[in-house]
């Protein structure tokens, strides 16, 4: 694939786009030891996982603001993030710089957390570890999904800011139809999850409900975490929720992490992981045909489904 880093696999029935290196896990992963008490947001990139986990991890340990100081992927972290970052020709050269244990195997730093876990993946429903497939485990998963279009824009950013994407963003629209981005295909990742929206142990939640209305999605996860939540509770999280809030707090903004990239000449582009926090921010960038073309797509792959955004 043209700019990004490393060769690239396709796995399961779906062929799954995922890095080589991913196989250098996937076993563990498949394999991995799941907890009934375990959360997991669970997310295809860009669709407002981060927004998602700050969420959970704030409800579910009781408004704990002093707590959620550390850093999100310290205490959320990404199950799959070694697997998807093959730092082994970089870190030589760099030989003052020591990777966190959850970034340097994120699988072994998340098999000894104390429970409950809070784990954040973006694989789709096929990868998931077995234990999650076959219903033996039944953690609280929550799954949130976003309209393609932003989607799409908000990952192609992302790609040039942290994965060293340098084609244009026609090009990359094109990868992103095509199934050819990491973690593609899109839609079998996010209808996977919208079939079992109903499961008692899976919640379904949308970007553009966050951005609507913060305080009801808030009291529907409290409810999902079986926390209770009075409104001036309610009312302090949406602000600590509210993106000018998030894209102030080093916690959870990615801020460290781009800077560490940035330090090691990995950041080709200027810009924030907290970009622009809107619903239709594809308008400003996407022409009429292009606009066209995804409504299209997008048509076809949620015929019959029920879902809408
Ligand atoms: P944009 O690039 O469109 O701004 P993820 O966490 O899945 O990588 O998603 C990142 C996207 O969620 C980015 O979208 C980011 O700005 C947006 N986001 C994160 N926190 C947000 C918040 N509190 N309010 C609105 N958008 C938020």
């Amino acid at each position: 694939m043209p700019g990004f880093r490393k060769g690239y696999v396709r796995l399961g029935p779906n062929k799954v786009v995922m890095p080589l290196y991913y196989l250098e896990f996937a076993e563990r992963i498949e394999d991995m030891k799941v907890r009934d008490s375990d959360i997991w947001v669970i997310s295809h990139p860009k669709t407002g996982t981060t927004w998602t986990q700050e969420m959970a991890w704030v409800i579910g340990n009781d408004l704990d603001f002093e707590g959620a100081k550390t850093p999100l992927p310290e205490r959320f972290p990404f199950l799959d993030h070694s697997p998807l970052f093959d730092y082994t020709d970089i870190l030589p050269k760099i030989p003052d710089f020591k990777l966190p244990d959850f970034v340097n195997d994120s699988v072994s730093y998340i098999e000894n957390m104390p429970s409950p876990r809070y784990i954040k993946t973006h694989l789709p429903w096929e990868l998931l570890p077995k234990q999650i497939r076959d219903g033996s485990k039944k953690p609280k998963i929550i799954y949130v999904a976003r309209n393609a279009k932003d989607t799409c824009v908000s990952y192609y950013h992302h790609c040039k800011l942290l994965e060293g994407y340098t084609g244009n963003f026609e090009d990359y629209c094109k990868l992103f139809l095509g199934g050819s981005l990491c973690f593609a295909p899109f839609w079998p990742h996010v209808l996977n999850f919208w079939k079992r929206r109903d499961e008692q142990n899976i919640l379904f939640l949308k970007f553009e409900d966050l951005k609507k209305d913060l305080p009801g999605v808030i009291k529907k996860t409290a409810d999902f975490l079986g926390k209770d939540l009075n409104e001036d509770q309610v009312e302090v999280l949406s602000n600590h929720l509210s993106f000018a809030s998030m894209k102030n707090n080093r916690a959870v903004n990615y801020e460290a992490a781009t800077e560490i990239n940035r330090k090691f000449n990995l950041v080709l582009a200027e810009g924030q992981f907290m970009r622009s926090g809107k619903v239709g921010n594809y308008k400003e960038v996407m022409s009429p045909e292009l606009i066209d073309k995804f409504d299209c797509w997008i048509q076809e792959n949620l015929a019959g489904s029920g879902l809408t955004f």
